[in-house]
């Protein structure tokens, strides 16, 4: 399972990078304003920053609409850096970029994804990574987790070989349960990562260790 972080904060992606456990980035528009990246060029250069920090994939989200507009503002994040994968929302033309970005070998992301059936369209059209939104599911009483094993299943009845990216990830239960269905990639915030390494025993344990420890040896 890869890791990936959903941020624009570098500190974050830093940590992250430095417990040596990521695999890349996902940002959005709402996390560049988060982090006050406003303006064309500076959000151009935040992507090539964060490509620096991380070895791995780092998705650039589009904020045109329509199908030219998509692929011109697809193209040029592509040329970036090697490490960009153009992040498509899932509409009628999103798909039809989907495909142009896939048959001239463009990784993408397609992003916004609530239904199986959305997910069906964007392995069909050939996206690299599909985006279930877990948490914003939750968030109207629908049971996100569902929706990975249905993608799950759907992409393994063909051989779709889109990875499912559970993305609105927000805390590290959903980390664990995205991983027992299969989901080849999460992308959470900094601390549903590090939340992986908490546990009341590992403390109390190490603390004993330490105390036996010092005792043999003061
Ligand atoms: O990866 C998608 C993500 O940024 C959305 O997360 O928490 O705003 O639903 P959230």
């Amino acid at each position: 399972m890869k890791f990936f972080i959903d941020t624009a904060n570098l500190d974050h992606i830093r940590e992250a990078q430095q417990l040596g456990v990521l695999d890349g980035v996902t940002t959005n528009p709402s996390l560049m304003a988060k982090e006050g990246i406003t303006g064309h060029d500076t959000i151009l250069k935040h992507y090539v920053d964060i490509c620096e920090i991380v070895d791995g994939d780092v998705s650039a989200e589009v904020v045109a609409t329509d199908f030219e507009g998509i692929i011109k503002e697809g193209e040029a994040l592509a040329e970036l850096h090697e490490q960009i994968v153009v992040k498509v929302p899932m509409i009628k033309d999103g798909v039809k970029a989907l495909k142009y970005f896939s048959d001239k070998g463009i990784k993408t992301n397609c992003t916004l994804v609530f239904s199986p059936g959305q997910a069906l369209l964007a392995a069909k059209a050939g996206a690299t990574y599909v985006s279930p939104f877990i948490g914003r599911l939750d968030d109207v009483s629908t049971d996100g987790l569902n929706l990975i094993a249905e993608i799950r299943l759907i992409y393994d009845n063909y051989g779709f070989d889109t990875q499912i990216l559970a993305a609105s990830v927000r805390h590290t239960m959903h980390v664990i349960d995205c991983a027992k269905l299969g989901a080849d990639v999460m992308t959470g915030p900094l601390s549903a990562i590090e939340g992986l390494l908490k546990h009341p025993l590992t403390d109390i344990g190490l603390e004993k260790f330490l105390a036996d420890y010092r005792k043999g040896n003061s």
